[in-house]
């Protein structure tokens, strides 16, 4: 299989760590579709053909573990919850996840999603008559962390706001300096990494164990089994230990806003750079005649979702996938051994010139009949695949209702559009500033 050479590698070294993204589209550019990285031991291979990447994360998912580098990392700060969990573990905590992600149950939190973000945007948006300048990353985090806590916790998360950004921003450089070695430059664990991750993981958990510890002090008496049908009370009813519902909550806060926040961002960029296109959604949901709702059906909003969808295809927050074969296995020509690290990256595969043409325009137009099967993975693709999908896109939509029915957004003077940096998910490097000016103000 071909791939760069050790003193390639060696060369790139600080470019991967830098942009591992320029990196990865220059490696495929050059030895095509699969390549392979040198490293001692098991191989490991990027794999960027939609037919292998569905055979690792779908077909052949058993074979396909989550005992990477990747996920040890990110266990370092979320333990073993629902995303870094591999088997057998993992299908305990799915089960027991899953009735929140249920659809009848997304109906009912809507108005939480919908509270969330008007509470937000009240808040911090200006009420100045025209362009402002607002830098909306950061308040697309509050959002999608009052998302979380209202719809998964029925917890107010805004008195820990702070604690929680704070610690949970901290936790993704962790992850990131951790699990770098998704990319094989990889390295090590310093002390210095290790005493603030523990710092990182402290605060996290004692915002955990508060939140736990009230919803246990507020359990009805005449019902002491019963601790409420969100996702909390579901865990405080299992069979979990004290350990794992933290772990589970952490997951849950980490995976369900840092991505919702990323999709947000670079979704209001896109909007804001393509105003006709914004000018068509804003006149699609006035014409649902009542704002948008997590499940309004595509047919009723055919630009809207498709711009969601180009956005989430040009700008995947869940930028790499890591798996471990368990047993040796045939993937395309190549038989890979037992123990192969597999690097799959939904930003690659995204922007493949042989899937998509024109892959770098925004062009919702491609998504206005549906999502393609193969070669889409914005959320994963199989049995992991990603638990918040429905919830994370329905989120999208309302989010994106009530900020065009009160805004419209476009560039600002001599704007250029942000890198992206790749944390746990790909961010908008130093933010995503936009202007915003009332959408009724002439
Ligand atoms: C899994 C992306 C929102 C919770 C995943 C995976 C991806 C992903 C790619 C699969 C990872 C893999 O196979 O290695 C995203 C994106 C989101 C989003 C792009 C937003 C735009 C959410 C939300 C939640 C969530 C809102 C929870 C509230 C999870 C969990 C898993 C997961 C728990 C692991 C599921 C399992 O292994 O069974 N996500 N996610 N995600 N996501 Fe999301």
């Amino acid at each position: 299989v071909p791939g760069p050479s050790s003193a390639d590698m060696a060369r790139a070294f600080r470019s991967v760590r830098r942009d591992p993204l320029t990196f990865l589209t220059e490696v495929t550019e050059r030895f095509g579709d699969t390549v392979a990285f040198p490293v001692p031991g098991a191989p490991a291979v990027l794999l960027n053909d939609p037919a292998h990447v569905r055979q690792v994360l779908q077909t052949s998912a058993r074979n396909w573990s989550k005992q990477t580098v990747q996920y040890a990392a990110l266990a370092r700060v979320t333990g073993p919850g629902l995303l870094a969990c591999a088997e057998p573990n993992w299908i305990k905590h799915r089960r027991l996840a899953a009735p929140v992600f249920h659809r009848r149950r997304l109906e009912a939190v809507g108005e939480q999603v919908r509270d969330a973000a008007r509470t937000v945007l009240a808040d911090h948006t200006p009420a100045a008559h025209s362009g402002s300048v607002v830098d909306v990353s950061p308040l697309m985090h509050r959002i999608g962390l009052d998302a979380v806590g209202r719809a998964l916790f029925s917890s107010d998360l805004t008195a820990s706001t702070e604690r929680l950004l704070g610690a949970s921003s901290g936790a993704a450089e962790f992850i990131v300096r951790l699990g770098r070695s998704v990319l094989p430059t990889a390295q090590w664990a310093p002390t210095r990494t290790n005493l603030r991750l523990r710092s990182v993981r402290r605060k996290l958990d004692a915002v955990a164990t508060d939140i736990i510890a009230a919803r246990r002090r507020t359990a009805a008496p005449s019902t002491p089994d019963f601790h409420g049908d969100d996702l909390l009370g579901l865990l405080i009813d299992s069979e979990l230990t004290d350990v794992e519902i933290r772990d589970e909550l952490i997951t849950m806060v980490i995976a369900g806003h840092e991505t919702v926040a990323a999709a947000l961002s670079w979704t209001l960029m896109l909007l804001a750079e393509h105003t006709e296109i914004q000018d068509r959604m804003r006149a699609e949901l006035g014409a649902l005649g009542s704002p948008v709702s997590m499940l309004t059906p595509r047919e009723q909003l055919p630009i809207t979702r498709a711009a969601i969808d180009e956005a989430l295809r040009l700008y995947p927050p869940a930028w790499a996938i890591s798996r471990r074969s368990l047993a040796a296995e045939r993937v395309g020509d190549i038989e890979l051994p037992a123990g192969t690290l597999a690097i799959i990256s939904p930003w690659l595969l995204h922007r493949r010139g042989e899937s998509w043409p024109e892959p770098t325009q925004f062009r919702p137009e491609r998504f206005i009949q549906g999502v393609p099967t193969s070669g889409y993975i914005p959320f994963g693709q199989g049995p992991r695949l990603c638990i918040g999908r429905d919830f994370a896109l329905g989120e999208m939509l309302v989010v994106i209702g009530e900020l065009l029915s009160s805004y419209r957004l476009d560039t600002p003077a001599g704007w250029t559009r942000p890198e992206p940096e790749t944390l746990v998910a790909v961010h908008p490097r130093g933010g995503m500033p936009l202007r915003l000016t009332p959408a009724d103000h002439h």
